[in-house]
C-alpha cells in the first residue's frame, strides 16, 4: 500500500526518510497553527464577552430606591427619590427625550422639601437647633419653601414672611399647616421690610441673644447662658429662633448637589445631554448643574428665566439688568410676573455657585409659560405650576437647537403642582381666571404653543 510519505517522496524526488520527516513537520506545524488560531479566537471572544458584560453592567439601570414598597421614616423619609417623568407630548413632537423630575410628588408638594429638610438637618448637626426642644424657624419665601419648612418642622414652629401678592393657595396651605404667616408689600432687597430681610430680623428678635457661627447662619436663643451651644444646658437648649435663609444658606445647594443631581444621573444612567432650570434662590440649578457637569463636562446647563428677572442678562452678558427697569415700563415691583418661584434681581450665594457651570439662558414670557401650562393639561394630563411650565418652554427651545429628531435627552425639574397656582395661571372649570390674565395684559393665545413646537 502506498503511504502519504511514499507519494510525497515520489513527488519531491527526495528519499522516503526525508519526505517522512517533512510530512511529520508539516502536520505538527499545521496542528500548532490551528490550535493557536483557536486559542487566540477563544481568548478574543472571551475578552469580548467580558467587555460586553461589563458594558451591560454599566448601562443597565442601577436600582434606585424610588417610592419602593418598603416603609419610609415618616414625612422626612418620603422626600426625594422622585420619578423622572417623560413628557410624552413634547418629546414625541420634537423627537427628543424631555424628562422632568416629578418634584411635585414630594410630601410638601414641591422641590423645596429637599432644601427645607437639608437646612434643618444641617442646623441640627451644627448644634444650632435641637429636635423637639421648641424652636421657630423664620423664612422669607414666596411660599413653597415655607410650606416645606412648615411640613418638616412640625407646623407650629414655622413663621413665614411672604409678599402679599403670591397665589393665595400658598398662604392658605401654610395656615392649614399651623404656620404663622406675615404678609408684607413687595419691596426691594435694600428695604428693611423686604420679606427676606424681615424674616432675618424676626429670627433675631425672637431670642434674647444671637448665636454666631462662622457660617453666617442667623440664630437667636431665648436661653441666657453664656455657654451657648452646650447641649446639656436646658436654657441653652431652650427655644430658638432660626433664620432658614434659603437664598444664602449653602445647605440649599448641597441638597441638590448631593441629592437631586445624583438621582438624575442614576435615573438616566448618565445618558443626559442637557439640564434646564429656572432660578429663584439658584440652589436647584447650581447644585444639579454642578453635579451633572462634574460627571460629564459635555452636559449643557441652561437657565430658564422669566420676564423681569436679571439673571438672563447675567448669564448672557455678565451684567444683572432687566429691560423693564430702564424703559419706564417697569411694573409694580422688580420681578412682577405670573410665574412664581423663579426670577430675581440680585445675585445670591446659591446662584453664584452655579454661574461657572451655566452655559446659556432663555428668556421666557408669561404668555409662553401660561400656554405651556394649559397645553400640558390637555395633552399629558399634567397639571403643573408656572415655574415648571417655564422650564418646559426652555426645554422646547433647546430641543430645537439640538435638532428635531436628535433623540437628545433634556432633563428638567417639575417644581410644583398647578394646584398651588389656580388663582393665577390655570383655567379649570371652577377656576377660570382669564380675567386675571387679561387684567395683567397677558395674552392667552393657543397659537403660542403651535408656533413654539412647529416653527424653527
Ligand atoms: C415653585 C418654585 N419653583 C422653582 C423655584 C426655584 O428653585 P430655586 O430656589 O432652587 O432656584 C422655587 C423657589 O422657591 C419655587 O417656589
Amino acid at each position: 500500500m502506498t503511504t502519504w510519505s511514499d507519494r510525497l517522496s515520489n513527488w519531491v524526488g527526495a528519499p522516503a526518510r526525508i519526505s517522512h520527516a517533512i510530512l511529520v513537520g508539516v502536520t505538527i506545524g499545521a496542528s500548532l497553527s490551528v490550535s493557536s488560531i483557536s486559542l487566540l479566537s477563544y481568548l478574543y471572544h472571551r475578552q469580548r464577552l467580558l467587555k460586553d458584560s461589563e458594558d451591560q453592567k454599566e448601562s443597565s439601570p442601577r436600582p434606585i430606591e424610588l417610592r419602593g414598597d418598603g416603609i419610609v421614616d415618616g414625612v422626612a423619609g418620603s422626600i426625594g427619590r422622585t420619578p423622572l417623568l417623560r413628557i410624552n407630548s413634547l418629546s414625541n413632537v420634537l423627537g427628543v427625550e424631555i424628562l422632568g423630575k416629578a418634584e411635585f410628588l414630594n410630601p410638601g408638594g414641591s422641590v423645596k422639601d429637599r432644601v427645607a429638610l437639608r437646612i434643618i438637618d444641617d442646623a441640627e448637626q451644627q448644634g444650632l437647633l435641637y429636635p423637639n426642644q421648641g424652636f421657630t424657624i423664620f423664612e422669607g419665601t414666596v411660599g413653597s419653601t415655607g410650606i416645606s419648612i412648615a411640613t418638616i418642622a412640625k407646623a407650629r414652629s414655622a413663621s413665614i414672611i411672604m409678599p402679599d401678592d403670591v397665589a393665595e393657595e400658598k398662604s392658605k396651605a401654610l395656615e392649614a399647616l399651623g404656620a404663622r404667616v406675615e404678609k408684607v408689600r413687595p419691596a426691594s432687597i435694600v428695604d428693611k421690610k423686604q420679606f427676606v430681610n424681615l424674616a432675618k430680623q424676626r429670627a433675631l428678635e425672637y431670642g434674647k441673644a444671637a448665636i454666631h457661627r462662622s457660617n453666617d447662619v442667623t440664630v437667636s436663643t431665648a436661653g441666657n447662658d453664656d455657654n451657648l451651644g452646650s447641649r446639656s444646658d436646658p436654657l441653652v437648649r431652650g427655644p430658638r429662633g432660626f433664620f432658614a435663609d434659603q437664598f444664602e444658606n449653602r445647605s440649599n445647594f448641597d441638597a441638590h448637589y448631593e441629592g437631586t443631581g445624583p438621582e438624575i444621573w442614576q435615573q438616566t444612567n448618565g445618558d443626559v445631554d442637557a439640564f434646564v432650570c429656572g432660578a429663584g434662590t439658584g440652589g436647584t440649578i447650581a447644585g444639579i448643574g454642578k453635579y451633572l457637569k462634574e460627571m460629564n463636562p459635555e452636559v449643557r446647563v441652561v437657565l430658564a428665566d422669566p420676564e423681569g428677572s436679571g439673571l438672563y442678562n447675567k448669564i448672557k452678558f455678565g451684567v444683572m439688568f432687566d429691560k423693564k427697569e430702564s424703559e419706564g415700563t417697569k411694573r409694580r415691583h422688580q420681578v412682577d410676573t405670573v410665574v412664581e418661584g423663579i426670577g430675581i434681581n440680585r445675585l445670591t450665594k446659591n446662584f453664584e455657585l452655579g454661574i461657572p457651570v451655566i452655559d446659556d439662558a432663555y428668556r421666557i414670557t408669561d404668555a409662553e409659560a401660561i400656554s405651556m401650562s394649559r397645553y400640558l393639561v390637555q395633552n399629558d394630563g399634567l397639571f403643573l405650576g408656572s415655574s415648571s411650565a417655564c422650564n418646559l418652554v426652555a426645554c422646547v427651545r433647546l430641543a430645537k437647537t439640538l435638532g428635531r429628531g436628535s433623540g437628545s435627552t433634556i432633563t428638567t425639574i417639575l417644581c410644583d403642582s398647578g394646584t398651588r397656582h389656580y388663582s393665577k395661571v390655570n383655567r379649570l372649570r371652577r377656576y377660570r381666571n382669564d380675567a386675571y390674565l387679561e387684567n395683567a395684559g397677558i395674552p392667552n393665545d393657543p397659537n403660542i404653543m403651535v408656533k413654539l413646537l412647529h416653527d424653527d
